[in-house]
């Protein structure tokens, strides 16, 4: 932990120029390349006219270095993350009553695909230490209606996706076997599980480049994996109106633009996350022993990606002292922090109302205790200096 005169001199040299969020607005750096990128496309279409709908080779390429980065066999490219999990629970053909056990703790976007499709939510517990959707509670309530196990690789720490594969063995749907397990990765891109990349792992995986994110394509974007021929045709043909396997579609094109710039972003990947790492560890020396802070958990078989710093406070501070800790962050240091996030039940009525009587303590606990300090690859070490020292100085202050 930072000693105390250390933190009297950072605190001391005072506020940091970046109001930095506790999820930066834009997650990646622009660079002229991919300004160059962008460009490029467009000239593309402006020396010949005729290489415009039919054109798809910045798409194509994109998709290609995808699925070599995530080693999959398929990857196919969306205007968002949204879509691809929509789809993914449409492939499925979810009959009224089919469940599909989510974590609670979590965005809203998954919980909202399974709902689209026509099925039932079962809300699922998170092991307190990694927060991740936690296998020993799915084996809890998995039943014989369950079509699929949806874990969300949270915060960019990658779910134990072996786990859950094991339990689908292990209980299988009568007519359509093991449920399948599919991933919303929107928030792990170059996220990496027993030696493979996020992405390769489930039936299906589905990340996101919105602005975001670790990696960024103009705003919005995103992609999905698998390794499963008859889930990616589908994919592919339902982003663009369902005729290639005459199923129902809409369209969910990525652009060619967005394209080229996440070409050049994904070269980038893992510089990102290693500077997301690099600052993640020096913050958790610098916060080390802070009585009662829980910091981020990193599991042996896991790379952390790090797109959140998630920290859980004291269980006595749950609720309204986190709440008076992170303003106090906000007013007296500038330092954003953010709750990211509390069960999903809690933030939307149309869920709270899909899934009544279902209700989980230890989410409650854990959306009431948790907090994210901003990281991003651009954050200066002595940015990350002072804002750990905030944040242990604001503990301090509200431990009196
Ligand atoms: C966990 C999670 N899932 C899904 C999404 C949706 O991603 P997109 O905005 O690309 O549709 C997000 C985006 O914020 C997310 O954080």
């Amino acid at each position: 932990m930072i000693s105390l005169k250390e933190r009297k001199r950072i605190l001391g040299a005072g506020k940091l120029k970046t109001v930095w969020e506790g999820e930066p607005l834009l997650g990646s750096i622009y660079s002229e390349e991919e300004i160059e990128a962008a460009v490029s496309v467009m000239r593309v279409a402006q020396e010949d006219v005729t290489k415009g709908f039919g054109y798809s080779k910045p798409t194509e390429d994109f998709e290609r270095e995808f699925a070599a980065y995530a080693g999959t066999k398929h990857a196919i490219a969306l205007n968002s993350a949204g879509p691809g999990l929509d789809l993914a629970m449409r492939f499925l053909k979810l009959k009224r009553g089919d469940e599909v056990i989510v974590p609670a703790i979590n965005f809203v976007a998954a919980p909202l695909a399974v709902l689209g499709a026509g099925g039932q939510v079962v809300w699922g517990e998170v092991n307190p230490k990694t927060l991740q959707l936690d296998p020993r509670d799915v084996e809890k309530r998995i039943t014989p209606r369950t079509r699929a196990i949806f874990p969300v690789h949270f915060n960019g720490l990658s779910a134990p996706v072996d786990e859950y594969l094991d339990i689908a063995r292990r209980n299988p749907h009568k007519r359509h076997g093991p449920p399948a397990v599919i991933t919303d990765a929107a928030r792990a891109v170059g996220g990496e599980y027993r030696g493979t990349k996020i992405g390769k792992k489930g039936l299906m995986t589905v990340f996101s480049f919105h602005t975001m994110k670790n990696m960024v394509t103009l705003g919005e974007g995103g992609m999905v994996t698998t390794d499963d021929d008859d889930a990616g045709a589908y994919v592919r043909s339902a982003r663009f109106y369902g005729g290639a396997t005459e199923v129902w579609g809409s369209s969910y094109v990525m652009t060619k633009v967005q394209a080229a710039v996440g070409s050049v972003q994904l070269k980038k990947l893992d510089g990102f996350i290693a500077a997301r790492r690099r600052l993640a560890q020096a913050r958790n020396g610098m916060l080390a022993d802070v009585p009662g802070l829980q910091l981020p958990h990193e599991p042996k078989d896991c790379k952390h990606s790090y797109y959140l710093y998630t920290c859980l406070v004291p269980k006595a501070w749950a609720g309204e002292k986190r709440d008076r800790l992170m303003q106090m962050m906000s007013e007296v240091y500038g330092v954003k922090c953010l709750v990211a996030n509390p069960p999903c039940y809690k933030s939307r009525k149309l869920l709270r109302d899909h899934t009544a009587g279902q209700d989980l303590p230890l989410s409650n606990e854990i959306g009431a205790r948790l907090l994210c300090l901003p990281i991003h690859p651009a954050m200066p070490d002595k940015d990350n200096e002072y804002i750990s020292a905030a944040f242990i100085e604001c503990m301090e202050q509200l431990r009196k």
